[in-house]
């Protein structure tokens, strides 16, 4: 959620940014800018809207400075307009800031530096930050920044340059990510690795409150007493293509076919000699095993596949699983004791909300487990163990193949978990496990029916409200389904459980409305068709999803019917939300929206 770029070095400075920009506009579309150290002032671009306008705006200028930063912003404090845009210039123009986070105290900080005199041109929070740097300057730029970090509370990740240090700036990190890429003469600062790949794959990860010096051929990290601080260099090793189209005219639609894929990265090099092998496992497992409850946080889709951990989990472990979104269960005293599991699950590793619900659990001596996608991210740092999903760059802002590989860690996970406490059998310990190992090519087969999915969503992309229902896994999948359609379609969309819905809501079906329903439960198969008959009689026209060998028989009561492989119900989820990530995808296309960055989001979202 907004992402900072920063440049030091012998390159076209604009250039740099730009670049690195394109690949971080993900964070954030509300609008874009730059500040450019010039030898007669710091030269700010800066306009609402998307990042071409910007790109447009600095054609045919030629900036001859060395030192850049840049951002692209998700807006919270103040509508996306031209003067809202970062970067901030101070008041006498000496110093140019771009920030990640919420400054809380920004107000109070606000009336300190009017009392001062200073005069402010934008509604931000950010603003405060370029002036208070200034207010704090008194020759050095470490200084005065760090002066201010001490007065600041909330979230931010900060780059800042000084019309006085032409060879130099700052940038800083407390709960928003940010790295520094190393290169030879010549350094950079960044939100996030995609927009560093280019240049560098030596990177440190700055921790909270850090503070740190950039020049063109060095970096000293600090604390915020001004102590020294030293990192381990990060070697990325992803291939470069991976944060690419590579053909696709979406990345949304590259990633969801990468699913296959990214699943057996998830699966295959645990499943070993009829183990599931989790790596530097052994306390987790002894933990686990004498474990009397577990509480599973997350936000968005990453809690969707939470509550497919938790229907799992209770299964198969037989221990009681609470599942909660972070931004509830950080805030409600939950009822933390030591003996617990808090599994965490996060795409991006940065999401705030999740980032504050895992320290509330921990301080409640909770043990931490982390299913994450990005390494070396806060959350994967923090936490007292990982499980990586291993699924590459997540690009579009609607996540798909990570949520897949979420599914594929909880699989794991539960059936390590059962083992550990006793309850599986050998036999179908190895059932599992080969039911695991084909998952892969079971979603590959789902994709190939791409053609029937567009199909169907060009029959009903105008559709004003569409209704998923399901039972048990296949309500979580709902969930996840309604979500996916909502973000990128623009359509009003429920999900409920099957056998809720005549609790009031059927009262919103009408004839025509467009019902879909995930039917792959084996126990609750016959429930569910009656629920679909429900709906049906209320003239409901039904999309059901289903293994192959019950197609026929649903096909005499839903409208249309897609199929997935037959397979244990246990892990159906992981193939049926393809075809509804597909779904939610053609209907965007065809309503004409952006896909990859629908309307007032953005990706990690690292504000709460
Ligand atoms: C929806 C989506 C969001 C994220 C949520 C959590 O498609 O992407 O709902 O799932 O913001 O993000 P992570 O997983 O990065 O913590």
């Amino acid at each position: 959620m907004c992402g900072i770029i920063g440049y030091i070095g012998q390159k076209n400075v604009t250039e740099v940014l730009l670049n690195g920009l394109r690949k971080l506009e993900y964070r954030g579309y509300d609008s874009a800018g730059v500040a450019l150290l010039e030898d007669n002032g710091i030269e700010v671009v800066k306009c609402k809207g998307r990042l071409a306008i910007l790109e447009e705006k600095l054609t045919g200028n030629c900036f001859g400075g060395r030192i850049g930063i840049g951002h692209t912003r998700w807006a919270t404090h103040g509508e996306p307009n031209d003067s809202n845009s970062h970067p901030h210039l101070s008041n006498s123009e000496k110093i140019a800031v771009v920030h990640n986070g919420i400054i809380e105290n920004y107000l109070q900080i606000k009336e300190f530096l009017v009392s001062k005199g200073y005069r402010f041109y934008s509604e931000t929070d950010s603003e405060v930050v370029s002036n208070l740097i200034e207010y704090n300057y008194r020759g050095d730029l470490i200084a005065a920044v760090t002066e201010t970090l001490n007065d600041i509370e909330g979230s931010y990740a900060l780059g800042v340059v000084c019309t006085d240090c032409p060879q130099q700036f700052v940038a800083a990190r407390k709960d928003s990510p940010l790295i520094v890429g190393l290169g030879k003469g010549e350094n950079f600062i960044a939100s996030d690795i995609p927009a560093l790949l280019a240049y560098t794959r030596e990177v440190y990860i700055l921790e909270d409150r850090e503070v740190v010096r950039v020049s063109s051929e060095s970096v000293e990290i600090f604390n915020l007493l001004g102590e020294r601080v030293e990192h381990e260099i990060f070697h990325v090793d992803w291939d470069v293509a991976a944060a690419e189209k590579g053909g696709f005219e979406h990345f949304m639609i590259k990633e969801i076919s990468e699913e296959p894929h990214a699943m057996q990265q998830t699966l295959w090099p645990r499943l070993q000699g009829g183990e599931v092998v989790l790596e530097n496992s052994e306390a987790l497992l002894a933990a686990v095993a004498d474990c009397h409850r577990i509480n599973i946080v997350a936000c968005g889709t990453a809690y969707h596949a939470g509550v497919v951990g938790k229907y799992l989990i209770e299964k198969l472990v037989r221990v009681p699983v609470e599942v909660d979104v972070a931004s509830e269960f950080r805030y409600r005293d939950p009822l933390v004791e030591p003996g617990q599991l808090t599994i965490i699950i996060s795409q991006s590793g940065e999401t705030l909300d999740t980032l504050m619900a895992m320290r509330e659990a921990k301080r409640k001596g909770s043990r931490t487990l982390a299913v994450v996608n990005v390494v070396g991210s806060s959350i994967a740092r923090e936490a007292d163990d990982v499980l990586y999903t291993w699924a590459g760059p997540e690009i579009a802002v609607a996540s798909t193949k990570a949520y897949n590989t979420q599914l594929a860690a909880l699989y794991l996970l539960t059936l390590a978990f059962a083992r550990a406490k006793g309850l599986l059998d050998t036999a179908s310990y190895l059932a599992y496990q080969e039911e695991l190992r084909l998952l892969p090519d079971r979603v590959a087969e789902v994709l190939a029916q791409k053609d029937a999915i567009q199909k169907f969503a060009a029959a009903h992309f105008n559709a004003k409200s569409v209704f998923f229902i399901g039972r048990g896994l296949d309500y979580a999948l709902a969930l996840e389904a309604s979500l996916k359609l909502k973000e990128i379609a623009y359509i009003h969309s429920e999900a409920y459980a099957g056998g809720e819905l005549k609790h009031g809501t059927i009262a919103l079906i009408e004839p025509g409305t467009l019902v879909v329903c995930p039917l792959t439960q084996e126990a609750l198969f016959d429930k569910m068709l009656s629920n679909i008959r429900e709906v049906k009689a209320r003239g409901a026209v039904v999309l059901a999803i289903t293994p192959a060998k019950y197609a026929a028989a649903v096909a005499q009561t839903a409208d249309a019917v897609l199929t997935i492989p037959d397979m244990d119900s246990l892990f159906s989820s992981a193939a049926a939300v393809t075809p509804l990530q597909l779904f939610a995808y053609y209907v965007s296309l065809m309503r004409g929206n952006d896909v990859d960055k629908p309307r007032n989001l953005a990706k990690s979202v690292t504000v709460e």
